[in-house]
């Protein structure tokens, strides 16, 4: 998992430890929502909130291959999990490059490994760059990323991902252009990643499910400033997070909500969403400035060039939060009891 952690980087990373058949092989950390060494502090203290120390997290790039670095304290929080304050990890990270150990993972496990991109795609297009049979060592790649026919949330027009690093997001699709569709990456995008919108009755749906004595409410009428008590570490963690991206999408009048954008391609990547998808041609815009990071989807073949993308055309929301409370819910528990990993499924 690549991820600019972020909030609901951090959902998708607690949601994919919730997961027993997914093998958590690195957590990479791509500059974005924060700075990079925030990003790894975060993956760090979440993997260990998770109990999940094993898990290697490195840093590669630290600014775009482009343009110079912006990243969205207002949206996340300044240290990228809203209110939450995770207990400082105990672990750095890998002295290795990120891109390195992308590559070493790919090699020595060839057709095994899904890529999973929340962020930038900085660490990915210069992991393609050094290694161009990326695409055919992988065994799939899932970007969260770009708006088809569909407004951004950075510019009118782009959305923030393939906006902090439009030439990288460029580079990332071309590298597939020719790939049989199998291959190509399933991008989950705003048009339907925002219909995973997360409210204040999942979260106390998910306390219930983790056990919590007392109900977790977020309400937009508590005080500022006000933090979860709930019982459970994860659930109080989560809840503080989730308060802080509801108050950012309330702000910019998209009611007193998350899109949990991340969460929804981890779900994807991990096998467990319902979704479709659309073939497509796509382009990312690099040089005109009021469009810097807009994606264009040629679904119909009008540019006479090869596929490079299968976009998610429909997802279920509903499934979406059933899963999501169920999975992390059960992880809370565990956690609460000191036994983190669940019994693996016998179908392994
Ligand atoms: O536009 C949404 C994306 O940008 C998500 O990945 C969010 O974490 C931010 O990185
Ligand atoms: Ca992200």
């Amino acid at each position: 998992m690549d991820c600019d952690t972020g909030i609901d980087d951090a959902l998708a990373l607690v949601y994919l430890c919730s997961q027993p058949h997914v093998e958590l092989v690195a957590v990479t950390s791509t500059p974005g929502n924060v700075d990079a060494d925030q990003v790894a502090r975060n993956n760090l203290a979440l993997l260990e909130l998770c109990q999940r120390p094993e898990v290697p997290v490195a840093i590669g790039a630290r600014a775009p291959l482009g343009i110079p670095l912006v990243t969205t304290p207002e949206t996340h929080g300044p240290q990228g999990i809203g209110y939450a304050e995770l207990p400082a990890p105990s672990r750095s990270p890998e002295g290795r490059d990120a891109v390195e150990l992308w590559i070493e993972a790919a090699r020595a496990r060839p057709g095994e490994l899904t890529a999973l991109l929340t962020a930038p795609l900085t660490n990915f297009a210069l992991a393609l760059r050094a290694e161009p049979r990326l695409p055919e060592l992988l065994r799939g790649v899932v970007i969260m990323g770009g708006a088809y026919f569909y407004q951004g949330n950075t510019t009118p027009t782009a959305e923030w991902n393939t906006h902090v690093d439009p030439h990288a997001a460029a580079e990332v699709f071309r590298a597939f252009a020719g790939q049989p569709e199998g291959r190509l990456p399933i991008a989950c995008a705003l048009e339907t990643t925002e219909r995973i919108e997360l409210r204040p009755e999942h979260i106390a749906a998910l306390a219930e499910a983790a056990g919590c004595a007392e109900p977790e409410l977020v309400d937009p009428e508590q005080a500022a400033g006000w933090r979860s008590r709930a019982s459970n570490p994860l659930v109080r963690h989560l809840s503080d997070m989730l308060r802080f991206y509801f108050e950012f999408h309330r702000d910019y009048d998209q009611g007193y909500v998350a899109h949990v954008h991340d969460y929804f391609a981890a779900s994807v990547a991990a096998g467990t969403a319902a979704y479709s998808t659309r073939t497509a041609t796509v382009h990312v815009e690099t040089d005109a400035p009021r469009l810097l990071g807009t994606t264009i989807a040629d679904y119909r073949g009008l540019w006479g060039e090869p596929p490079n993308a299968r976009i998610v055309a429909s997802n279920r929301p509903k499934e979406a939060f059933d899963e999501l409370v169920a999975a992390v819910g059960a992880l809370g528990r565990r956690i609460a009891r000191g036994r983190p990993e669940a019994l693996a499924s016998p179908l392994g």
